[in-house]
C-alpha cells in the first residue's frame, strides 16, 4: 500500500506560535536537532515552518492508513543528510508500531509559505 499525504503553512504563523510561547511551543513540536538545525539558518521560521508542515504531511498519510493511530508532531522527526535532503525518523511508541513503513519526504518554502508532501509505503 501507498498513501500519500501534504501540508502547507504560513511562516508567519509558525514565527508568531515562537515568538509568543518561546521554548514551551519548540520542545513541544520540534526535536532539539531539529531546534539545532532550524536557528543555524539566516531565517529560522521558514525552516521551522518546513519542519512543521512535513511533521502534518506525514501525519496525513499515516492517518490515511491508520486512522486510528496517536500521532504527536514530536513523535516525528525531520533530519536533513549532508546534501540537505530531508528525512523522516518516527519516534517513541509510534517509530515501534511503524518501524517497517517507508517514509519519503519533500519539503519546500518561500518567504510568505512551507509546504511539504510525504509518502508512505507498507
Ligand atoms: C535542493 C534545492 C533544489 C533546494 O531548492 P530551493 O529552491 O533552494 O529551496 P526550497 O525552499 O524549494 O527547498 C528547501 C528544502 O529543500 C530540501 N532540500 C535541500 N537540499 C536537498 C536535496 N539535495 N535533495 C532534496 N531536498 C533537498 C530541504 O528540506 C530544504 O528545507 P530545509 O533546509 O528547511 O529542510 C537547491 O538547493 C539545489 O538545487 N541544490 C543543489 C545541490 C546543492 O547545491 N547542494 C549543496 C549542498 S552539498
Amino acid at each position: 500500500m501507498i498513501k500519500v499525504g501534504t501540508d502547507i503553512i504560513e511562516v508567519e504563523r509558525v514565527r508568531e506560535s515562537i515568538e509568543r510561547y518561546g521554548e514551551k511551543f519548540l520542545l513541544k513540536v520540534f526535536s532539539l536537532g531539529e531546534i539545532q538545525y532550524c536557528r543555524g539558518h539566516a531565517i529560522p521560521e521558514q525552516h521551522f515552518a518546513g519542519k512543521f508542515a512535513a511533521k502534518e504531511s506525514v501525519q496525513k498519510a499515516l492517518l490515511s492508513i491508520n486512522p486510528t493511530l496517536n500521532v504527536w508532531p514530536n513523535q516525528i522527526e525531520i533530519f536533513n543528510d549532508e546534501s540537505g535532503s530531508p528525512h523522516v525518523r518516527l519516534l517513541g511508541s509510534l517509530g515501534e508500531i511503524c518501524r517497517s513503513y517507508i517514509i519519503e519526504i519533500s519539503v519546500s518554502h518561500v518567504k510568505e509559505f512551507a509546504t511539504a508532501t510525504a509518502i508512505v509505503m507498507i
